[in-house]
């Protein structure tokens, strides 16, 4: 038998008589045993096969109790391999005594349960085919294609993008008019950078909406102005109030309340887009995670000379390609070439080789398909959870994207939530996060469920409404 094979004895015990379950007393002892450098990280724990072998307890609360581990962050689970304690970058704020930080640099205590809405499931990057593209992009680039090149972008990607976003998002991309940034975050800022050079002044930005929006646009010296959002979507009416002369908005799920914008807005959207002679920007974050509701296309297929179309992979691969794209109208792209040439000269040329290779070898829808069954399974998981502990409340926006929105009672405190939450080591957002002004609107949490397994999900709710019911009782 060799090393790896080889069945790891654990000194555990568990006993049937207490009140305490058999999975909680399993994982108060692992927990404990790193927490005091028994066991030392990168060490191999037991098989959950072997484990539940050795205490005599069904396999299934070894696998539940393991999956709680590394929820929070003390195990490292990955299939096909022998399960371990975390390395020592990933135990550095589980275990004790923490190690000083540099001076300046602020050290958070590692979540136990990541309820954050904005990063997808990371674990299962498909690194192998990635790994792939990488080394085709590598062996086949040119000397010329080393050199600088059209800031727009290299040619093969803008192309394969422009097949791609036609076939899944309906979007009427010509290669020409597509400019790769870094990011949906870059792209924003070089179109609003364009439009006040062309002389724009106001945009309008969803309230509520991400909050590096209004940032970024007023980096580029263009005035934010907050429109509304209900369940049909942007209140597109409030567009000839705000005076303004672009709008950034999210259609397809809007983003955080998962409204989708009806067909009934978006005529009357295009129609003042036209008669203001304005633009609009549609970031479509999420538009690839769609549960059980129809495929909405963007909107940009339906005006492609007013509709600037914002993408990125940062939900579908990585946020750390810090790859993504705009398709412009044929008016703005010039000037948005330009902007992209002064910020950077262009994104990074070899990455953008793989990803066009990625691409047209279909790895992105396949991996697609992986995740959205996965993300369907947590999103259940959530909503099951939600309805069971904190029924008083209600779950929102669970048709499609990667997190959901819970209304509280008007009673409700977000920032005391917050911090009984903070206690439990739960991380999540709050309604007020993407509002420029939440003064007395009603409360509500943003969940994000793309991080954590279901039994991780199951628990984390359990402690989440034990944090509500804590601040319930200090308010
Ligand atoms: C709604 C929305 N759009 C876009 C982004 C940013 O994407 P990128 O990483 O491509 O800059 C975020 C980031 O959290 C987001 O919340």
């Amino acid at each position: 038998m060799d090393e790896t094979s080889q069945p790891i004895e654990l000194l555990l015990s568990v006993s049937r008589a207490g009140s305490r379950t058999l999975g909680t007393q399993i994982e108060d002892q692992l927990r404990r045993a790193i927490r005091e450098g028994a066991l030392r990280p990168d060490a191999r724990v037991p098989s959950t096969r072997d484990l539940a072998g050795q205490l005599g307890v069904s396999r299934r609360v070894v696998v539940d109790a393991y999956a709680q581990l590394a929820a929070e962050g003390y195990l490292s689970l990955r299939q096909g391999a022998r399960p371990r304690v975390s390395g020592a970058t990933g135990l550095a704020s589980v275990a004790s005594p923490p190690a000083m930080p540099p001076a300046g640099t602020a050290t958070a205590p590692r979540a136990r349960f990541d309820f954050r809405p904005s990063v997808p499931d990371v674990s299962t990057f498909p690194r192998a085919a990635w790994l792939r593209s990488l080394r085709t992009a590598l062996a086949t680039v040119t000397d010329a294609d080393l050199g600088y090149g059209d800031p727009r972008g290299v040619e093969a990607l803008r192309s394969a993008l422009a097949d791609y976003l036609g076939r899944v998002r309906g979007v009427v991309a010509d290669p020409e008019h597509i400019i790769i940034t870094n990011g949906y975050t870059q792209g924003l800022g070089l179109v609003c950078h364009a439009l006040a050079r062309a002389g724009a002044k106001r945009i309008a930005l969803e309230d509520p909406s991400n909050p590096d929006d209004g940032l970024v646009a007023a980096r580029a010296g263009l005035d934010p102005v907050p429109i509304g959002v209900d369940e049909a979507g942007t209140r597109v009416d409030e567009l000839e109030q705000a005076d303004a002369d672009a709008v950034v908005l999210t259609p397809a799920h809007q983003h955080p309340t998962g409204a989708v914008l009806t067909g009934e807005r978006r005529t009357a959207l295009l129609a003042w887009l036209r008669d203001r002679d304005a633009i609009a920007i549609e970031d479509d974050y999420d538009a690839e995670y769609r549960y059980d509701r129809a495929a909405v296309g963007a909107l940009q297929g339906l005006d492609p000379d007013r509709v600037v179309y914002a993408g990125s992979v940062s939900k579908t691969l990585a946020p750390a390609l810090r790859i993504g794209w705009l398709v412009v109208p044929p008016a703005l792209a010039q000037a948005v070439s330009h902007e992209k040439l002064l910020a950077d000269r262009g994104t990074a040329r070899i990455e953008q080789h793989a990803f066009a290779d990625f691409l047209t070898r279909g790895e992105l829808d396949r991996h697609l398909r992986r995740m959205r069954a996965r993300y369907r399974a947590r999103r259940d998981a959530l909503v099951q959870a939600l309805t069971e502990a904190l029924p008083e409340t209600s779950v929102r926006g669970v048709a499609a994207g990667l997190h959901v929105t819970v209304q509280l009672l008007d009673s409700d405190n977000e920032q005391t939530i917050r911090e009984e939450a903070g206690h439990r080591r739960i991380e999540l957002e709050t309604m007020s996060d993407f509002r420029p002004n939440a003064a007395g609107r009603p409360p509500a949490l943003v969940l994000g469920y793309a991080q954590m397994s279901e039994p991780a999900i199951r628990t984390g709710v359990h402690e989440l409404a034990l944090a509500v019911q804590a601040a319930r009782v200090r308010a």
